[in-house]
């Protein structure tokens, strides 16, 4: 049995089937509350995080992917570290990216986007949906059953973020397997070769630098152009890397957490018939199953933020440069909010106010576009699979089912799922 007091959070792999009796251990004696591995100020209650995450003045996203790893390049000195912060930036993780930006350059990084996620785009990405869910499904029908995030969940996360971004359809196949989703039996041919042996984050920058370059000097009516040529607020002009930066953090912050949202849907639709049954005979149910899946299994389950100077977070004080540790997973089963919150309900009167997108001036822009996904994919998948059930030789019979989640401290999410199912056409 572990000890919730002296676990280590970040390492114990106990902690990973099921963090909720952990979570509900630390709120249960305070909504925020040190752990004792490292010091970080773990935040489970729903009102505490909402609090941290929309006030990007006193608390930095310097550290938003890491949380405490690595350590701080800097020692804690005096009684507001903004200045440190700023010195020492370009020596934390993924510091060229906006997650961990801080206004006004977050806000400028940011800004690149809006030409991209606009609703006349999200409408011409959802058709691309429409026939990317079924493509996906003629990989995979006809042997009646497969494992989900292999045949479905990865590949169309991954390819409906290159549509939005208009990579070429010609390009998509280098970029599966590039992204680890590749067509089953796919030939690694002999460009293939060059792609797969190099750095996989260095081939999209480089993709993409081409992309945009060509654009700005050969404008097309195409969305890369519309990309290429995004300006600033003030009328300026990004430098190319700055708007390639933009364009590939797509694919990090877009292509797990939904291949996330996707598998645990599916695992919801086998562990509850009557859920499913439900669904097939109310396809409105939809939305709100989507919301209930990202309420109960938040694929983000926390991020983090460096407190610039001394505050507090509801009664709890927080020194200067303490590490916050925001875990959505944890407010969004907080009984303070959602009642009865371990149970799946698809009637739940709250369920919009979950906060597995997050909040405030980082809360996701790529929100309504994994919203979609979750309902075209859903609607596909009960139009054409029947019975949808857990393998039972995978994964054991339902009420001991044996499942692997990743073991991660920041995201959560099945390893793998295997499905059966009757092909309906
Ligand atoms: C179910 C799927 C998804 C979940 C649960 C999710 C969750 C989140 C969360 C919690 C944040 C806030 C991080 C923070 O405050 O530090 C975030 C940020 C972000 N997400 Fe998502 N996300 C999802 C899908 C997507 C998609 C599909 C895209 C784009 C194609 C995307 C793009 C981004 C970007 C660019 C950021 C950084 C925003 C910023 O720093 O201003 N996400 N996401």
């Amino acid at each position: 049995m572990t000890d919730f007091d002296t676990v280590d959070y970040f390492t114990d792999q106990s902690l990973v089937p099921d963090p909720h009796p952990y979570f509900d251990h630390m709120r249960a004696k305070c909504p925020v509350t040190q752990e004792p591995t490292f010091g970080v100020y773990a935040v489970t209650g729903y009102e505490e995080a909402a609090e941290v995450l929309k006030n990007s003045a006193e608390f930095s996203s310097a550290i938003a992917v890491g949380g405490p790893f690595p350590p701080l390049p800097f020692a804690i000195e005096g009684e507001d570290i903004t200045d440190l912060i700023e010195q020492h930036r370009s020596q934390l993780p993924m510091y060229e990216h906006m997650v961990t930006m801080d206004p006004p350059n977050h806000t400028y990084a940011r800004s690149l986007l809006n030409r991209l996620l606009t609703p006349a785009r999200l409408k011409e990405n959802e058709d691309f949906m429409w026939r990317l869910a079924d493509r996906q499904i003629d990989e995979f029908i006809a042997q009646g059953k497969c494992e989900f995030l292999a045949s479905y969940a990865k590949p169309f996360s991954l390819l409906v973020v290159a549509d939005m971004l208009g990579v070429p359809e010609e390009d998509h196949e280098a970029f599966r397997i590039v992204l680890g989703a590749p067509r089953p039996g796919a030939q690694v041919g002999a460009l293939d070769n060059e792609i797969v042996a190099s750095n996989p984050l260095e081939w999209l920058d480089e993709k993409f630098s081409a992309y945009i370059s060509d654009r700005r000097e050969n404008p097309r009516d195409d969305v890369l152009t519309s990309l290429a040529l995004a300006k600033y607020p003030d009328g300026s002009t990004p430098e190319v890397i700055d708007v390639v930066r933009s364009a590939t953090f797509l694919f990090a912050a877009g292509q797990e957490t939904t291949a996330k949202l996707l598998s645990a849907s599916l695992r919801v639709l086998g562990d509850h018939p009557e859920v499913q049954a439900q669904l097939r005979a109310d396809r409105t149910l939809i939305p709100a199953f989507i919301e209930e899946t990202l309420r109960m299994d938040s694929p983000v389950k926390s991020g983090f933020r460096l407190a610039k100077r001394a505050t507090s977070i509801g009664e709890t004080e927080i020194p200067v440069g303490a590490t916050v540790m925001v875990c959505p997973g944890a407010a969004n089963r907080d009984p303070r909010r959602f009642d009865n919150p371990h149970e799946f309900r698809l009637d739940r009167a709250n369920f919009r106010e979950h906060m597995a997108f997050g909040r405030g001036v980082h809360s996701c822009p790529g929100g309504p576009l994994a919203r979609v996904e979750g309902r075209v994919s859903i609607e596909r998948i009960l139009d054409r699979l029947g019975d949808i059930g857990i393998d039972e030789e995978k994964h054991g019979p339902a009420g001991a089912r044996d499942y692997t989640y990743e073991p991660t401290f920041i995201l959560r999410g099945l390893s793998d799922l295997n499905i059966t199912f009757n092909a309906n056409s």
